[in-house]
């Protein structure tokens, strides 16, 4: 009785199936009051599917809930609310156009008589704010604020709604290092008010740095129960996929040929017409990697865009000596081009297809997978199920939608799509983000196989590590700028910070 009493939640056998795949299976998980427990698995594993059971979204198949010691009913989001849980989900649920207070109160919003009182609600997010640590305009709209303020706003929404257990399902994955580190210290001071807090991610150095606890899932499982003072980043690593992971990527010299990619003074305005990448020239070469180092929101999105035909820009782009046009998606694909968006659900896969149709997104319409068109369904087929065996997509079928994957299964069906056509020039923005440690082994092999084979391959990345992991020569981009373009072996992690804060590379 008393050890149940310090547990702010336990889960207790649950076991969750989806036609072909059993997500959980009888998933015991305890979270004890003020901790931070760190939830790992590889992609697929059945991490999102066991906190949506908890927050209500799901229904389990079998499976119980105890909350503070005593059994609980959750039906829906509402009952998980008036538990005292939250969550903040991965792609988050704010809406835009509206001010970070009309986005705290959606759904519970405070009335005096028949009418709104935003007043007072504002008062109390600004209390709320300042007693958390947590700085944000509550008149700001969140379509204006990074995403790091509008995760803060997520959080907040939680605590406003009085959440004593909060899940945060990958946080980190979309957030800059520095504000990496202050969501972790906003972490520390929660748990320190007795907040117990579920953290799921891939990056296994934020979990030795920040987790109380550590459960590993594989396959729906919990196969394993640690803490960071008993294990290192590759025992975790073999813990989620049950095999050893090397973590350094193993590279030759590059071999770089002719200019496939010129880039002469581009210029790409943003929505508000301010230039966002200012008179860029670069080269990527065959058989190399250029890797883009810099703080995100320093142009790299707007430079991808302009590129891959998804953004109007100004300047010359040649694409093996052609005339590359903007606003001409379909040019670029047709001449070789591949492109991992960082925005999987928004540029990446089309969700409610299946995964068959979304690796022909591209192609569909060309030999093998049409002829005089007609639809070629079983090349289609044939292209699906080598794809998903050879990328290790965890999906039960070909014929699944795209929506229904794990987050990293879905960047895998992007990867696999981009990667198994015939190309010259390969962009690639955030390209393992929310991929587990054995994805991204495989992917970093690939992309140097790519370039090994003549690809010339454009690499942007907010990971660092990355970045130095996968570059031959790295650009260090500012404030719209190229600062600096080195060879690898010339940068140093030290160098690279202070060029993507700003400072001049002849004096770092
Ligand atoms: N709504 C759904 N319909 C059908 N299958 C689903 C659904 N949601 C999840 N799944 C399946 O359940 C399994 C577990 O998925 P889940 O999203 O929980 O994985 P995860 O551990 O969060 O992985 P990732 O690290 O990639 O986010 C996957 O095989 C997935 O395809
Ligand atoms: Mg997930």
């Amino acid at each position: 009785m008393a050890e149940n009493e310090t547990l702010a939640l336990e889960i207790r056998h649950v076991t969750k199936r989806f036609p072909g795949v059993l997500a959980n299976d009888d998933v015991n998980f305890d979270l004890r009051r003020g901790e931070i427990h760190a939830l790992l698995g590889e992609n697929g594993a059945g991490k999102t599917t066991l906190m949506n059971i908890v927050y209500g979204l799901y229904s389990p198949d079998e499976g119980e809930f105890l909350i503070n010691g005593k059994k609980v009913e959750i039906k829906g989001p509402h009952d998980a609310i008036n538990y005292g849980i939250g969550m903040v989900h991965q792609h988050f649920m704010l809406v835009p156009v509206f001010t970070v207070t009309e986005n705290m109160i959606l759904g519970s919003e405070v009335t005096s008589g028949p009418s709104l009182d935003l007043n007072r609600a504002r008062r109390e997010i600004i209390e709320l704010s300042e007693a958390h640590g947590l700085d944000v305009d509550p008149d700001a709209l969140v379509e204006d604020i990074p995403v790091g303020v509008q995760q803060r706003v997520e959080i907040l929404k939680a605590l406003y709604r009085k959440a004593r257990v909060l899940v945060l399902d990958e946080p980190t994955a979309v957030l800059t290092p520095q504000e990496a580190e202050d969501l972790f210290q906003v972490m520390h001071q929660l748990t320190d008010k007795g907040v117990s807090i579920i953290f799921i991610t891939h990056k296994l150095k934020e979990v030795l740095n920040v987790a109380d606890r550590i459960t590993v899932m594989r396959r729906g499982r919990v196969v394993g129960h640690t803490t960071p003072k008993e294990s290192t980043q590759s025992d975790l690593a073999s813990m989620m996929v049950g095999r050893d992971v090397i973590l350094q990527v193993e590279k030759g010299a590059a071999k770089p040929r002719n200019v496939v990619l010129e880039i002469a003074g581009l210029t790409v305005e943003d929505e508000r017409s301010i230039a966002s990448v200012k008179d860029v020239s670069l080269q990527v070469r065959s058989g190399e990697v250029l890797g883009i180092a810099g703080v995100q929101g320093n142009g790299q999105t707007e430079l991808v865009e302009a590129l891959t035909g998804l953004r109007a820009a100004r300047g010359e782009v040649q694409l093996d000596g052609q005339k590359l046009p903007f606003e001409n998606p379909r040019f670029g694909t047709e001449h070789g081009l591949a492109h991992i968006p960082e925005d999987r659900h928004k540029h990446g896969l089309v969700l409610p297809y299946s995964l068959a149709d979304n690796l022909v997104l591209c192609t569909y319409y060309q030999k093998p997978f049409a002829s005089n068109l007609q639809r070629n369904d079983r090349a289609v087929d044939r292209n699906a199920v080598e794809l998903i065996e050879r990328f290790d997509v965890r999906s039960p079928s070909q014929y699944v939608t795209a929506g229904t994957l794990s987050g990293g299964n879905q960047q895998k069906v992007i990867v696999a799509r981009e990667l198994s056509r015939p190309i010259s020039l390969l962009v690639a923005n955030q390209p393992t983000r929310g991929l587990d440690v054995g994805s991204i082994e495989y992917i970093h092999n690939e992309i140097i196989s790519m370039r090994d084979l003549g690809v010339a391959v454009l690499l942007v990345s907010a990971e660092l590590d990355e970045i130095m992991a996968l570059s031959d020569r790295i650009a260090v981009m500012y404030r719209g700028e190229i600062v600096t373009v080195v060879d690898a072996g010339q940068a140093t992690r030290e160098k690279l910070g202070l060029w993507m804060a700003g400072l001049h590379p002849g004096n770092a």
